[in-house]
């Protein structure tokens, strides 16, 4: 090989390596995962790592990944100096430089159940291009329970009395575990109805049925979440004997008119006989005394 042909090559390698090398000169690290809460506003962090030298920014995207793909759901494009958004919710977070880093942010205004998934930042710069992913998980706390039994009051021992805890509005779905006083579990013998609302959130209604016992009449239900979101709640059973409200009673009352109502109608009946007779009796007395009197005279 001649000597203008081996200059020719290392020189085309140099060359080579030097674009190669150019198009390596920026790294982009994301945080694997960003957690948001449902209603607030949820940040997705990357970094621009620049290997050799500063960079000049031509453009940046933020997108939402689906199916692996970006092209239909961009979020953000920052091009001739701005930023530019496709859904009011979605903003920038300041450009923050460090050195030879570069922090960026997705700002997330309002987040909703379907805001959840990857995302990914893309940058073009005068020394390359390259792109990062990043996951934003999103959860919503559940309202806190609340518990009601059927029936409601009037409980005796030994009655059936089916319980029902509601909690609204959380995600990921989640459970509702039973407890008694002693804190037995009894979970197994309730039901759960995970019902969707129509933001993606969840609704759980958790229905228990138990025997009433003056001496375990204490219940609490759990809502689980996540292992950081738990809310709970007690309720007491009402054993014993009636107060005298709700409609038992309505009842119970209407049942003493119509017994005092009776009787005050027996005793009318029986004040008029004893009126109707007593007065036929006087008249006859007065009949038999007339008699007399009318014999006598
Ligand atoms: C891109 O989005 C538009 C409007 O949201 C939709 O009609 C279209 O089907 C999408 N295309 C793909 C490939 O997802
Ligand atoms: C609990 O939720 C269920 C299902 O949504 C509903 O039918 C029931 O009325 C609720 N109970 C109370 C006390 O709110
Ligand atoms: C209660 O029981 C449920 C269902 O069997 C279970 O998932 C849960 O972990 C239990 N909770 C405790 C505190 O033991
Ligand atoms: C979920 O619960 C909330 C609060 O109780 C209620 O307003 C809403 O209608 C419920 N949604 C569904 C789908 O049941």
């Amino acid at each position: 090989m001649a000597l203008s042909d081996m200059l020719y090559w290392a020189i085309g390698i140099a060359v080579m390596q030097a674009v190669y090398c150019q198009e390596n000169f920026i790294k982009v690290e994301c945080d694997p995962e960003n957690q948001g809460v449902y209603s607030q506003q949820a940040v997705l962090n990357c970094k621009v790592v620049s290997i050799k030298k500063d960079f000049q920014i031509i453009k940046m995207i933020w997108c939402k990944v689906e199916a692996d793909k970006c092209d239909n759901k961009t979020m953000l494009t920052f091009e001739n100096g701005k930023w530019s958004a496709e859904d009011a919710r979605f903003s920038s977070g300041a450009l923050e430089w460090n050195e030879k880093e570069l922090s960026v942010s997705l700002l997330v205004q309002k987040t909703q159940v379907s805001d959840q998934g990857s995302y990914r930042f893309m940058i073009s710069t005068d020394t390359g291009y390259e792109k990062g992913n990043t996951y934003l998980r999103v959860t919503a706390p559940y309202s806190v329970p609340v518990i009601s039994s059927v029936p409601g009051i009037n409980i005796e021992d030994s009655m059936p009395v089916t319980l029902t805890c509601n909690a609204s509005g959380g995600y990921p779905p989640g459970q509702i575990h039973w407890f008694d006083q002693l804190d037995s579990n009894w979970t197994k013998s309730s039901a759960l109805s995970t019902i969707p609302t129509q933001d993606g959130r969840f609704n759980l209604s958790s229905v228990f049925t138990t025997t009433a016992s003056s001496s375990m009449a204490l219940y609490k239900c759990v809502v689980v979440n996540d292992k950081m979101d738990k809310q709970r709640a007690e309720y007491q059973l009402a054993i014993g004997p009636g107060k005298q409200e709700g409609t038992k009673n309505v009842k119970a009352i209407t049942a003493v008119f119509v017994v005092v109502g009776a009787l005050a109608f027996g005793i009318l009946i029986l004040y008029v006989h004893r009126r109707r007779s007593r007065g036929e009796c006087e008249k006859s007395v007065e009949d038999e005394e007339d008699g007399k009197a009318l014999n006598n005279s």
